[in-house]
């Protein structure tokens, strides 16, 4: 057995001793000891607590791969996740101001992707465990909406009606106006057995919407989901902010970074979160690369009262992002790109005159990295909002404000 010191916490949550040594679960401080496998310490017992350390309100943290931090006060989490994003900028030697994390209530999130294995006696389901393909069944789960909890029920009957014996069955469940809109792959092959099955599961099950490996195959009642009271129906599997909070959040920034534009353009769009309330107030152009999501967004667009035109284009903006001269006369940009950040994007912007830019991200090392990029092309780097949307997870988010230094 070895005794280590853990000096802080990685991008991961796992602890970082001397070596590096890798130790999942604990707290900077800590003294812990455990046997070293590589780079990995196991079977870690904790021999001085740190004062942060609380018990975990769920009863499957040990085993459930969901969660990485509910073993620490929800202070520390919220320090160490604005830390993180601090951390990033100074790496680029940026700084700026952070105003006070907005974290999620427990029970709130909107999307799970449960696994169900099929077995000798009817399926087994649950989440992945801890850096493992086993199946933790859950009864309770403290991050998940009560109602999207209730999916694990349907993804048992999805597995025994049509999971393969090798591969367990992954079911996305989220929860929107019009109840869960589930969507299974890894399953076997669609055929007329199977769809009538799933079809008699649809409705016994009260599901909106049930694809399979993304073909729809039942719909009692088209997938409703709002932004600020406008409505979309998206396509299955389509990306929405993972709780009602963090988006609202994020939106609540995202309108005080633009407040005041005439034209918007808003960039890796989706079906229109930021778009479709901002152009309450603005003209939007909304560009997102996938056309099935740009399509929900404009159908939600031409079905609202009262905003003012948006307009929508299918593009790839790593390939082929918005160019200065498509930007002229645009007064505010928002973008919220995935984890792979805006790379090319930012160059273009950075040469570009707009006045003010939102940035959404998921992800605060790639979002450092194009910060560096606006601000030495002049833009200043106002403040970060961070938004706790995967309460007790590693994963930190951010919305942040610049502005042309030229135009301040
Ligand atoms: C983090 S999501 C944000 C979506 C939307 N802003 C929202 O809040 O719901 C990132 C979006 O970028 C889109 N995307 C990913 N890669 C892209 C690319 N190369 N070009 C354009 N859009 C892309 C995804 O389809 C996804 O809708």
């Amino acid at each position: 057995m070895t005794e280590l010191l853990i000096k802080r916490l990685g991008l991961h949550g796992d602890g970082i001793a001397e070596g590096p040594v890798y130790v999942p679960r604990v707290l900077p401080g800590e003294t812990v000891e455990g046997r070293i496998d590589g780079q990995m310490l196991h079977d870690v017992k904790v021999l001085r607590p740190s004062d942060r350390r609380v018990s975990a309100p769920c009863p499957h943290y040990k085993s459930c791969g969901g969660c990485q931090l509910q073993h620490a006060d929800d202070a520390f989490v919220a320090d160490w996740k604005v830390d993180v994003v601090r951390q990033a900028l100074s790496s680029h030697n940026l700084e700026t101001v952070f105003r006070e994390i907005e974290t999620s209530p427990p029970k709130s999130r909107r999307r799970a992707g449960f696994a169900a294995r099929r077995t000798k006696k009817g399926a087994m389901v649950g989440f992945h465990g801890r850096a493992s393909d086993t199946i933790i069944p859950v009864e309770r789960c403290e991050i998940l909406d009560p109602g999207v909890l209730q999916g694990a029920r349907i993804a048992e009957e999805l597995a025994i009606a049509g999971a393969s014996r090798k591969t367990a069955l992954a079911v996305s469940v989220t929860l929107g106006k019009s109840g869960l809109d589930v969507a299974a792959s890894k399953g076997k092959p669609l055929d007329g057995p199977l769809r009538q099955r799933l079809a008699a599961i649809c409705e016994a099950e009260v599901i909106a919407r049930l694809s399979w490996d993304d073909e729809i195959v039942a719909v009692r009642t088209p997938p409703l989901y709002e932004f600020d009271r406008i409505s979309v129906s998206p396509p299955p599997g389509a990306f929405l902010q993972a709780t009602l909070h963090g988006e609202a959040a994020l939106l609540s920034a995202v309108r005080e970074i633009t407040r005041g534009a005439g034209r918007i353009v808003d960039l890796f769009a989706g079906c229109g979160t930021f778009a479709l309330p901002l152009a309450r107030h603005s003209e939007v152009h909304a560009v997102e690369g996938d056309g099935d999501m740009i399509a929900a967004l404009d159908a939600g667009w031409r079905h609202a009262d009262g905003l003012k035109n948006v307009t929508t284009e299918t593009r790839d903006l790593f390939r082929r992002p918005l160019v200065p001269m498509e930007l002229t006369k645009v007064d505010a940009v928002v973008l919220d790109p995935p984890r792979a950040g805006a790379e090319a994007q930012v160059v273009e912007l950075a040469k570009a005159d707009v006045r003010r830019l939102a940035y959404v991200s998921c992800n605060p090392v790639t979002f450092a990295r194009d910060a560096a990029v606006l601000c030495a092309a002049g833009y200043v780097l106002d403040w970060v909002q961070v938004v706790d949307q995967f309460r007790w997870s590693a994963h930190v988010e951010l919305a942040a404000s610049f502005t042309a230094a030229h135009m301040r």
